[in-house]
């Protein structure tokens, strides 16, 4: 070391003292997060906090989340994820056709149990019992929630082909209508998307009992078909229209699968195919188990995502990535933005979907081609020196 680092403060001037607080009684989640998570992925979540409640919410950014994994089975549809909507933290959906199925259990009032992981499975199924790693139930539960949706989508408004955001709002629009029956209040996901007008899609739409509920009922006389072109351009419209009228498109994935490409690939969507100008998302976040060097998407980091266009060079530096269990890092995240940020007025971006496409597609139709795509330069700041430690993102 010797004279040449004589000035502490100089070479850490970058960098936060690590202070953290003595833990008491009653410390908020909020304070928790910003006062003792100072380090490792404990720091990450910190940072991801932050992130949501520094860049993604304020100036009206729009913010879409991936569902991967089992959340609905273990209550964070309830816990965290209606409380973020109805605070309109949350303006656009992409999930896994699992945690819409199993979010129908909370919305019908049906009964979920903390069970235990170590248990008899032979004996469980000679007793009708479901598990779920420790979540238990009774196999009448899926018989129910199945009946629920063939009857549902029995209905005239199902008979056609449509975007799975608009098939979601109509099943929605259900299970909200059984809920004030039963007298429930906040207890389904989709219900809430209904009533606040948030998008709901699902990126691989025969993959869950819901897809397999709506191919029987192909095999009988329903016309319902989910239809994949329209989700892609629809998801895209949206990112296009936040990137068109200024406002930063956020991506907030849970886990990782098919979802969290479907919510990247928007802007590829934009740039490579339609040949429409853009830089990219302007902040991810990634809440994971999955690691980057198998090569699979689920593990991918953003700074990967950049070298696709699916995320801005300039705000590489502001993502990140905790690799923490979502069902211990989305309840903290709940609290904290709960906390730290005032509600937002919902966007309702289901209402305006007919005219985001069109916007989209007179953009394409205008600029896009049908042979190759002229290469434009790309964006220079990639490798400027604000981004040098990307790469570690
Ligand atoms: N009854 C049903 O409808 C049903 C039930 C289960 C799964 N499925 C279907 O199977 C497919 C796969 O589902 P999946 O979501 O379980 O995929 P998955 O298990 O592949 O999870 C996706 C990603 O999230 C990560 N992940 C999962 N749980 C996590 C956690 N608690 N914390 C941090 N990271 C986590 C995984 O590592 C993985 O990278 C989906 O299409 C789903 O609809 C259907």
């Amino acid at each position: 070391m010797g004279a040449k680092h004589k000035s502490g403060s100089k070479r850490f001037a970058n960098y936060p003292r690590l202070n953290p607080l003595g833990i008491g009684h009653d410390i908020s989640a909020a304070d928790l997060i910003d006062k003792t998570f100072m380090a490792y992925n404990g720091g990450r979540l910190r940072e991801a906090a932050k992130l949501i409640s520094k860049k993604m919410l304020p100036k009206n950014g729009t913010v879409g989340i991936t569902l991967t994994g089992a959340l609905t089975p273990a209550g964070l549809g309830k816990s965290c994820l209606i409380p973020l909507m109805k605070a309109g933290f949350i303006d656009w959906i992409v999930s896994t056709g699992a945690n819409l199925y199993h979010d129908l259990h909370y919305g019908l009032d049906m009964k979920l149990y903390a069970g235990s992981p170590f248990l008899d499975d032979l004996e469980l199924r000679k007793h009708s019992v479901i598990r779920i790693y420790d979540v238990l139930f009774d196999y009448d539960v899926l018989l129910d929630t199945d009946a629920f949706v063939r009857q549902a989508i029995s209905g005239s408004e199902f008979q056609k082909p449509m975007g799975s955001d608009e098939f979601h709002y109509l099943l929605g629009k259900f299970v909200y209508e059984r809920g004030r029956k039963l007298k429930l209040k906040d207890s389904s996901v989709l219900a809430t998307a209904y009533e606040c007008g948030i998008p709901i899609f699902t990126s691989s739409p025969g993959d869950s009992s819901i897809g397999m509920n709506i191919a029987a009922m192909a095999l009988r006389d329903s016309s319902l078909m989910i239809d994949p072109n329209r989700d892609v351009n629809q998801t895209t419209a949206i990112v296009y229209d936040a990137k068109a009228r200024g406002l930063k498109s956020s991506v907030f994935i849970l886990g990782g699968g098919s979802p969290k490409n479907f919510i990247l690939q928007t802007e590829p969507q934009i740039q490579e195919v339609m040949g429409i100008e853009e830089s990219g998302h302007d902040y991810f976040l990634q809440i994971t188990d999955a690691r980057p060097d198998t090569g699979g998407l689920s593990g991918a980091t953003p700074s990967e995502a950049v070298s696709w266009g699916k995320v801005d060079p300039e705000t590489l530096p502001d993502c990140v990535v905790a690799y923490v269990d979502t069902t211990v890092a989305l309840p903290l995240l709940t609290a904290y933005l709960l906390t730290r940020n005032r509600p937002r007025r919902a966007k309702r971006l289901y209402d305006k979907r007919n005219k985001l496409l069109k916007n989209l597609s007179d953009k394409y139709l205008e600029t896009g081609t049908v042979t190759k795509i002229k290469e434009r330069k790309k964006n220079k700041s990639v490798y400027t020196s604000k981004n040098k430690n990307s790469t570690s993102r």
